[in-house]
């Protein structure tokens, strides 16, 4: 008989009303989770180094399990061996001795203080792993692809079996700590799902050979966790449902299908349905990919198996889990960069209040962190990875007399971000822009290609928020020295945005030369053979908008290498889009003169040749120091945030602006 463990009606949710199927109950093995929401797991490098879990990490799962309203809460996948061979991440959680529980059980008691299951998810990192010892180990020492990741030595068959039997121990574990699912994690290049593909597994013993071998070792690890934890925990697993590593011979569709029919002949109760490997060369969750994308995969897994298919992969809106689960094509909706970016997403879900959720836009800052040993951060959210520390969070300015009146200069999102938080902690707060829209520079960087209008959902959440906390608006007018003498603020916000650099040596009134953003909105004309000047992320986009127009494009610009300022985890795409679209990228470089038909490029070690061209797009930027010395006359208490500080992108602007909001 399937047991629920915590009571939830939703009747009074209007979103339950919305989406009836994401709202409704689901039997997982002998277990009655309420609704169809998953946090999936996610390493977020806030644990010691020595596995032991910390304080940050307890009160980061207690914000995602009160945002699934009820539904699965996972822990990080956490590693199993003494030998630290498969700990992928500084950070990361381990199981591999009874000294782990009573940390544990505090993410556990966390997440069942906010009436969620709470899921302990199994992770030997493979070939991923090895992050603090010298050699990984995996089914056989195949080279790594990726330069980042340690060499591999081939486990005996007797280390096999011991890390079948540390799996099976850490499950205990696990268990004994209060955690009510397992789940086993191969997904990515995960030890799991090296074992899996015939790509990494070359072996001759019983865990090697066709698919049903390179299983031996899977059926044993849910086998001996079932047997362990006993019929009242569901135990899942997370497998590829295709490894995209057909360049070096992974597993074809039809051998991952298999390893999901063993892996339910072997008596898991779900599936989570996965895609890609880290050294797949195709993108899989970056912004470039549509939402929704994947989900035909589920559907194809879904007639596979009979157990629940789960999934995740960009699928930020609940429209799309909610169509797929009434046709039958999915069951659960899993959820992890919407939840790193805000936790409650779910839950605003669920209280129909949609429009304040601040979406993740996909840029995968929080991954690249990861695999440079940092703590989690997110691109677009302050808070992420400070939910233990008070000081994150907005207070309310308690003496009447300490609330000011705060003059912002930019309704772009330094300005927004800014003006919510101080007028959620009390305080009279006026944004002004010339334009005759919020958004600022976004309006414009939006229309770059491959995907970046979703970077607008970041407008839309400070939209809200700014009208939630009764910020006054006055778009359509500029700032003065005059206006801020006749307001007289007590605190002045300069988020104005950066100032365009001027093109050395060239006439600033040329037809030819374009302002970015004029490029981007469609209203510059723009020659068919353009110059970006500029190699950063704005360069890049218009570069990439431009080129996909036809137009012969090169890039000159003075970082080392084209789009510094972008992720690693994302950067990889733009620079093969650049390839893809036929841009010429000259980094390390500037225009050193402008004449008739071309410019002069010269090099950091003074090199000079010609690049022709009929346009050049400027996106060079600096600070902007206007308006500085007025506030300053009229002494007002001033911050500058955002691009007009320093030129970066829009996550600093998000911090800048967060931050200063909390101090005034
Ligand atoms: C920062 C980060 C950490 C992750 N850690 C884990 C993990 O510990 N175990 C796991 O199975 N998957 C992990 N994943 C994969 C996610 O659970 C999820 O499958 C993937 O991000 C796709 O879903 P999304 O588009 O909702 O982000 C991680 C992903 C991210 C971005
Ligand atoms: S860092 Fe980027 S990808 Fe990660 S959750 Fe935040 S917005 Fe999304």
């Amino acid at each position: 008989m399937a047991k629920q463990l915590f009571e939830w009606d939703y009747a009074s949710y209007p979103g339950a009303k919305t989406y009836p199927h994401l709202f409704s109950p689901i039997e997982i093995g002998n277990l009655i989770v309420p609704n169809r929401i998953k946090y999936a797991a996610t390493e977020d490098n806030l644990n010691q180094h020595d596995g032991f879990v910390t304080d940050a990490d307890v009160e980061y799962m207690r914000r995602r399990a009160e945002g699934v309203v009820g539904g699965l809460c996972f822990m990080q996948g956490v590693y199993m061996d003494p030998a630290r061979k498969g700990q992928g991440y500084v950070g990361q959680a381990a199981a591999w001795d009874d000294k782990y529980i009573p940390g544990l059980k505090k993410i556990a008691d966390a997440i069942h203080s906010e009436k969620a299951v709470a899921g302990f998810q199994l992770m030997d990192c493979g070939r991923v792993g090895a992050v603090e010892v010298p050699v990984g180990h995996g089914p056989s020492a195949v080279p790594q692809r990726l330069r980042i990741f340690k060499p591999m030595a081939e486990m005996t068959n007797a280390e096999v079996k011991e890390m079948i039997q540390q799996h099976v121990d850490a499950a205990k574990r696990g268990a004994e700590a209060g955690f009510d699912v397992m789940e086993i994690s191969g997904i990515v290049g995960y030890l799991i799902s090296n074992f899996i593909s015939k790509y990494t597994n070359r072996r001759t013993d019983e865990y090697g050979g066709d698919i049903r071998g390179r299983m031996q070792a899977v059926v044993e690890i849910i086998q001996g966790v079932k047997e362990a934890v006993g019929p009242d925990i569901p135990v899942g697993i997370r497998l590829c449902s295709e490894e995209l590593l057909d360049d070096v011979g992974g597993n074809t569709p039809e051998e991952s299908m298999e390893s999901y029919k063993i892996s339910e002949e072997a008596g898991v109760d779900y599936i989570s349905c996965t895609l890609g490997w880290q050294e797949s060369i195709f993108p899989v969750i970056s912004r470039d990919i549509p939402q929704g994308n994947w989900l035909y995969l589920a559907k194809r897994a879904k007639e596979h198996v009979k157990v629940p298919v789960q999934m995740a992969y960009r699928i930020f809106l609940p429209q799309f889990p909610e169509e797929a689960i009434s046709k039958g094509e999915l069951d659960m909706w899993e959820i992890c960069r919407s939840m790193i970016a805000d936790p409650l997403m779910p839950k605003k879900v669920a209280e129909g209040r949609e429009e304040e959720i601040r979406h993740c836009v996909a840029c995968n800052l929080c991954l690249a962190r990861l695999f440079r040993d940092a703590p989690m951060t997110c691109y677009i959210s302050p808070v992420c990875a400070h939910e233990h520390d008070p000081a994150f969070f907005p207070t309310p300015v308690e003496d009447e007399d300490d609330k000011k009146e705060v003059m912002i200069v930019g309704a772009g999102p330094a300005g927004l971000e800014c003006a919510y938080v101080a007028a959620q902690r009390g305080h009279d707060v006026h944004v002004y822009d010339k334009r005759e829209e919020i958004g600022g520079t976004l309006n414009e960087a939006s229309h770059a290609p491959y995907g970046d209008e979703e970077l607008m959902t970041c407008v839309d959440f400070q939209k809200t928020m700014c009208e939630k906390y009764g910020v006054e608006l006055h778009l359509g007018t500029e700032v003065t020295e005059e206006l801020i003498e006749e307001e007289a603020p007590d605190t002045v916000i300069l988020a104005t945005g950066p100032v365009y650099k001027k093109v050395p040596g060239a006439d600033e009134n040329a037809k030819n030369i374009v302002n970015v953003l004029d490029v981007l909105s469609g209203k510059g004309s723009v020659g068919d053979k353009v110059v970006v000047w500029g190699n950063r992320k704005p360069g890049i986009g218009v570069a990439l908008k431009l080129a996909k127009e036809g137009k012969k494009v090169t890039i000159v610009g003075e970082e080392k290498s084209a789009g510094f300022d972008i992720n690693p985890s994302f950067k990889w795409r733009y620079m093969i889009y650049l390839r893809q679209n036929g841009v010429t990228a000259y980094n390390d470089c500037t225009i050193d003169e402008v004449g008739d038909g071309g410019i002069v490029v010269k090099t950091f070690d003074g090199h000079r040749f010609p690049v022709e061209c009929d346009t050049i797009i400027v996106t060079e930027r600096e600070a902007n120091e206007s308006l500085k010395s007025a506030v300053q006359s009229e002494g007002a208490e001033l911050y500058v945030v955002g691009d007009a500080l320093v030129p970066r992108n829009l996550s600093s602007a998000v911090h800048d602006g967060y931050r200063i909001g909390l101090r005034i």
